[in-house]
């Protein structure tokens, strides 16, 4: 058997948890996973002040094949110190280099932009994920005071930009896409020259591949504006996190976003984009698809194509038929969205 850790974490990871569970139950592959639950969140982070316990993450790349994680989030603590203990320290301690976050318009329906279907609305942005601002160097001084001054600093080091875009040239290539576009702001700041010099090298090597640059704000702006000009984004923590909730808005709302924090030669954890959700938690209406869309990512990572297909047939069946959530125009509850999920996941085959 091989070992999937699940952690549902905090608001809406609570609901949308059981929902994926439930689909996989239903699926070849679950006959493989040993499903083992973890409770690590705001809950216990308020009880205990611990977010992983020690050896935590090592037990994790030593035994598990993959981390099921629902959302990371709580009004309760103070400066979210639980995220960074828990999923920040997740994606460093296992090295998770790249954070894969397709965007995918997958009906005509929910798309944002006039005059753009499905067939325009298809990218994937590849998120550098152990470096850039999220490495918490700085310093506060004088905090509270009129003078106070609050540094922040960004780190970035040739074999952690070159890992990352290389593997965004590799899927464009395995997956028979033609344009990589990083996305910096070299213009501005100095240090992130190291990562159009290294894009510009590492794209030497795929000459069949359109290499572009785009400074992060035109390229924030031409995604809304021309999204079909996109394949492959590559681009540094702190911008592939801004563009993915831009990238998630674009293809019917965070309800629909999934993704994959991966490294080949570790731990893969896989987390829809939303957050916790607070403000929607505990009512019951959330959209499980982002959360469903991510299990099939897992799936698919672990070996398991045709589980995945399956899902994801039976996820756009429901779209179809409009069984779905009320964020994407439907009257369904988070468990009747996925029991139209399991209908068609039947139906389908
Ligand atoms: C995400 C989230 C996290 C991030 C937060 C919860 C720390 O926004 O996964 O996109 O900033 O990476
Ligand atoms: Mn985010």
């Amino acid at each position: 058997m091989r070992r999937v850790a699940v952690i549902p974490g905090d608001g809406v990871g609570q609901e949308v948890m059981p929902q994926a569970l439930r689909v996989l139950s239903r699926l070849d592959a679950s006959r493989e996973l040993r499903l083992d639950a973890f409770d690590f969140g705001a809950d216990r982070w308020l009880r205990t002040g611990v977010g992983l316990p020690e050896g935590q993450v090592e037990a994790f790349r030593r035994d598990y094949a993959a981390i099921l994680f629902g959302a990371v989030g709580d009004p309760r603590v103070p400066g979210q110190a639980h995220a960074r203990e828990i999923l920040l320290a997740l994606r460093f301690g296992l090295d998770l280099y790249v954070n894969f976050r397709p965007c995918r318009l997958r009906h005509e329906r929910l798309g944002l932009l006039k005059g753009r279907g499905p067939r325009d609305v298809d990218f994937v942005i590849f998120r550098e994920n152990t470096q850039g601002f999220y490495t918490g160097g700085g310093r506060v001084e004088r905090e509270g005071s009129a003078d106070e001054v609050a540094v922040a600093e960004e780190t970035h080091t040739r074999a952690g930009v070159e890992r990352l875009v290389r593997a965004g040239f590799e899927w464009a290539r395995a997956h028979g896409r033609r344009r990589v576009t990083l996305g910096d702001k070299s213009n501005a700041v100095p240090a992130h020259a190291l990562w159009l010099r290294t894009f510009r090298e590492v794209a030497r090597e795929y000459p069949e591949l359109e290499a572009k640059h785009l400074y992060v704000d035109a390229l924030a702006m031409e995604l809304v504006r021309r999204p079909e000009d996109f394949d492959v984004i590559v681009t540094t923590n702190l911008f592939g996190d801004i563009l993915s909730d831009l990238g998630a808005a674009l293809i019917g709302g965070p309800g629909l976003a999934p993704s994959a924090n991966l490294n080949p030669a570790s731990t893969p954890l896989f987390e829809p984009v939303h957050g916790s959700a607070p403000d929607l938690a505990g009512r019951g209406v959330v959209n499980p698809l982002a959360m469903l869309l991510t299990l099939a990512l897992m799936l698919e990572t672990l070996g398991y194509a045709e589980d995945a297909r399956r899902v994801e047939r039976a996820v756009d069946a429901a779209i179809a038929a409009g069984e779905v959530t009320v964020d994407l125009g439907g009257t369904l509850s988070t468990v009747q969205a996925t029991d139209a999920v399991l209908r068609h996941l039947d139906v389908e085959g």
